[in-house]
């Protein structure tokens, strides 16, 4: 069970290509590590939804979920540890996507870079400025808002490209907390300098989009090939070489030690040819990956396996979803009509002094872990909602306080000191909670 105290990061691949070393010196690598870290609560996820953004081939979407999960689990993801799961399986999600869409001004979307290039580039070339936009580009910000608001995410690591969705994804959830109370957590971009963006065969950044990437786990033979075909200048075995603006020596810092990267340094002022020095670097790199690739080979040749894993992941992932957008649907007013009918026959009944029979009540006590707790109770005794133990009787009476006068605030602040409670049951403690609500003002 996480500790109350630990940090939630998010992280999302769009699922329309082949893992390459960019992505992994980049991001995947990085982020595996740091998902083993104490205090680190992560997520992890395919965002298939964005795909259909850019893929005009169906075929492609699934080829890439199966290629990218494969990709984290070989580097070493543990779903046990993490919530790792496909966009598509939170229905959640695309719903989020809708409250918040209601209430992101569409001035602020028309800033968004990706949206903005398009439409930049149509005017350059003297052609209608939507030409090939689609809606979806244009929303994409609140579709990532979504996937980060939906689970209260603190940080989210990304690219300096990233940034301004980030941006935007806060605003969207203060704009929301704003209107309807305090329920989402604003989240904020974490930008690591210290990873490396790494050069591609071209010497420009690998990239997908200059078809210049090295893919991940190619096979031994084809990723040597591959190396051997990034761009160098043309000086002689003999001739001392630059460093500098080395993409051949950038990729192999990316993998090295300081003491071999100062080695190579060594060599290049010494003349190294540069089919030797590239073979160092694929020797290099491929002892990095080879036990990677293997994992990677033996679980894309076992789809069912990762589809089981995503399901589970999702199936987690939903644990805490489907409750929050109950709190979140009760919030904008999309409501259970019969909680309103028991609601005003609560209130009739209320006036006069039959106001002690069946109303929700509150019932604190102590167990025998020494620690204090509460419940919320139904008209008829039956428990709606079973609190966490509390530290001391203070504690558990300002929770019960919070839920009282601030329900959707404080259910949003408090989950880890709830048990989990499903959909239907959060209707209920909504609707008692609104009830003693409405008696205490
Ligand atoms: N936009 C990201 C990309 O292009 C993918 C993504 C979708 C994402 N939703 C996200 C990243 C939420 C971080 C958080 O790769």
């Amino acid at each position: 069970m996480a500790s109350p105290i630990a940090t939630r990061f998010l992280t999302g691949i769009t699922t329309s290509g082949t893992p390459h070393l960019g992505n992994y010196v980049g991001s995947i690598r990085h982020s595996v590590r740091h998902s083993l870290a104490p205090g680190v609560e992560s997520f992890f996820f395919l965002a298939d939804y964005h795909a259909l953004i850019k893929v005009d081939e169906p075929a492609r979407i699934p080829q890439s979920t199966l290629e990218i999960a494969a990709s984290w689990l070989a580097c070493g993801l543990d779903p046990e540890r993490v919530t790792f799961y496909r966009q598509s399986d939170i229905p959640e999600i695309p719903e989020l996507t809708w409250f918040l869409t209601c209430v992101t001004g569409k001035g602020v979307l028309n800033r968004a870079h990706a949206y903005k290039s398009q439409l930049d580039k149509n005017i350059a070339r003297g052609e209608d400025p939507d030409t090939d936009v689609t809606a979806g580009l244009f929303m994409y910000p609140v579709l990532m808002g979504a996937d980060i608001l939906m689970f209260n995410a603190h940080k989210v690591p990304v690219g300096r490209d990233q940034v301004q969705h980030i941006e935007m994804a806060r605003d969207m959830g203060q704009r929301f907390n704003h209107l309807y109370g305090a329920h989402f957590t604003l989240p904020e971009a974490e930008i690591d300098d210290a990873v490396a963006t790494l050069p591609g065969l071209d010497g420009r950044k690998m990239s997908k989009s200059y078809d210049n990437t090295i893919p991940l786990f190619a096979p031994r033979a084809q990723m040597q090939k591959l190396i051997a075909g990034i761009v160098t200048d043309s000086r002689a075995p003999g001739e001392a070489k630059d460093t500098e603006g080395s993409a051949l020596f950038q990729i192999f810092q990316a993998f090295a030690t300081a003491d071999e990267t100062a080695a190579l340094r060594k060599a290049y002022a010494e003349g190294i040819g540069w089919g030797d020095a590239k073979q160092l670097v694929f020797e290099r790199i491929d002892r990095e990956l080879a036990p990677m690739r293997e994992r990677y080979e033996a679980l894309l040749n076992d789809p069912a396996q990762i589809e089981r894993i995503l399901l589970a992941g999702a199936e987690k992932a939903r644990q805490l979803s489907r409750p929050f957008m109950t709190r979140l649907r009760h919030a904008v007013g999309l409501r259970d009509l019969s909680s309103l009918g028991g609601q005003g026959a609560a209130a009739s009944k209320k006036t006069g002094k039959g106001a002690k029979a069946g109303k929700p009540t509150f019932k604190q006590y102590r167990e025998r872990d020494g620690l204090f707790y509460f419940k919320l109770l139904d008209a008829h005794n039956g428990t709606l909602l079973q609190s966490r133990g509390f530290q001391s009787p203070q504690d558990a009476g300002r929770a019960i306080g919070a839920l009282q006068h601030r329900p959707n605030e404080a259910l949003a602040t408090l989950a880890e000191q709830l048990e989990p409670v499903d959909n239907d049951a959060m209707r209920a403690v909504m609707a008692a909670l609104e009830e003693l609500a409405g008696q205490a003002s």
